[in-house]
């Protein structure tokens, strides 16, 4: 049945259940007047949950070594144009210290699998950070562990855990990775990750490779099953030295669309604007704020090695996505009708 796309944001917006071809419906409309509704609904939803607030994020990405090789990515295995690195302790600890001094109560710890962080080291640098920052939230970034892993983090302090799933469609997720991964574990993984006791956050990227308008049903339903607190989207966009390194970059009106409708979906979620949408189009950030984004996550890592944490092409790690640069962040995001706000910005998903 077809359905025209003002009443499917009318569903949305009312938490009426939104079937398949009312989603495919809205994802193939171009009529700007519509997509303006849709982008003000979310707003209107984002602002009666969290009012202007935007909460920040510093990103501290410790490690670019990676076991995984994933068809997309440039920090992947087999990609030898990498020049790798490894943050110490003191090192990440130095980056909170400059964190925290700019205003951030959370950090967030991303690397690559990297085997020679093994779960002890992992559990040893969040209790340093939590011991130094008891007001500060970890957030983990750090990919598939076992069960008993996850809760040893867990236990050792860290509050949140950042695991996309990709593409919720098994096709499509033999496409984007190599055989020995597997998106039944990566599911698992985080059922387990919630199970524990964390704030989840998860996502996929818009226009992957060959990504269809289905597919990215199939993501909007299994997240409305996993119930995340946090839901992260970005364009995909391509990275010369991957096996992907022909294929198109996602679109910024699409990466809009779905935070738009995942901001209905999931009223209470952290959504962040990513440094990807940012990448994509040099006002992706406040864009991406008014189709219902609340958070942003400025990078805390030290400045000689961002470059070489490139998961696609011309990341922007300077300038307004440099934690170094908050003020002018600020700015732009005032002038975009927001504020940045010192907190530690817990989700209010309910548990
Ligand atoms: N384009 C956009 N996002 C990417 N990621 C990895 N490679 C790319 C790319 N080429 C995303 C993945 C991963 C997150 C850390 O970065 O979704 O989960």
């Amino acid at each position: 049945m077809y359905q025209d796309p003002t009443t499917t944001i009318e569903h949305l917006y009312s938490g009426t259940p939104v079937y398949r071809n009312e989603l495919i419906g809205l994802l193939k409309c171009n009529d700007p007047y519509i997509l303006d509704l849709l982008y003000k609904k979310a707003d209107l939803v984002r602002q009666e949950i969290y009012g202007t607030d935007v909460y920040i994020r510093g990103l501290i990405e410790f490690t670019n070594y990676c076991k995984n090789n994933c068809y997309y990515c440039g920090i992947r295995r087999d990609n030898k144009a990498v020049v790798r690195y490894r943050l110490t302790t003191d090192h990440i600890m130095s980056c909170c210290e400059e964190g925290y001094n700019l205003g951030f109560r959370t950090f967030v710890l991303q690397g690559g699998e990297d085997g020679y962080f093994t779960s002890d080291k992992i559990c040893h640098i969040v209790r340093s950070i939590k011991s130094a920052y008891p007001d500060c939230a970890v957030t983990l970034s750090v990919g598939e562990w076992s069960r008993s892993d996850y809760q040893a983090f867990f236990d050792a302090g860290a509050d949140r855990y950042l695991l996309r799933h990709e593409t919720a469609c098994e096709e499509h997720y033999r496409k984007l990775h190599p055989s020995e991964m597997s998106l039944e574990k990566r599911k698992e993984c985080l059922f387990n990750l919630k199970d524990i006791g964390y704030q989840i956050g998860s996502g996929f990227m818009v226009g992957s490779p060959f990504q269809t308008l289905d597919n990215l049903v199939d993501d909007i339903f299994f997240l409305a099953k996993l119930k995340p607190h946090m839901i992260g989207i970005g364009p995909f966009i391509t990275h010369k030295d991957t096996p992907f390194s022909g294929e198109k970059s996602g679109t910024l009106d699409m990466t809009l669309k779905l935070i738009s409708i995942l901001r209905l979906s999931h009223p209470k979620a952290l959504i962040p604007a990513t440094t990807a949408l940012g990448t994509i189009h040099p006002n992706g950030r406040e864009l991406g704020l008014k189709a219902g984004a609340n958070v942003v996550m400025p990078n805390l890592s030290p400045v000689d090695v961002r470059e070489k944490y490139t998961l696609y092409d011309n990341k922007l790690s300077t300038g307004d996505e440099a934690a170094q640069s908050l003020e002018s962040l600020k700015t732009s995001i005032a002038n975009a009708g927001y504020e940045i706000v010192v907190d530690v910005g817990h989700s209010k998903v309910d548990k």
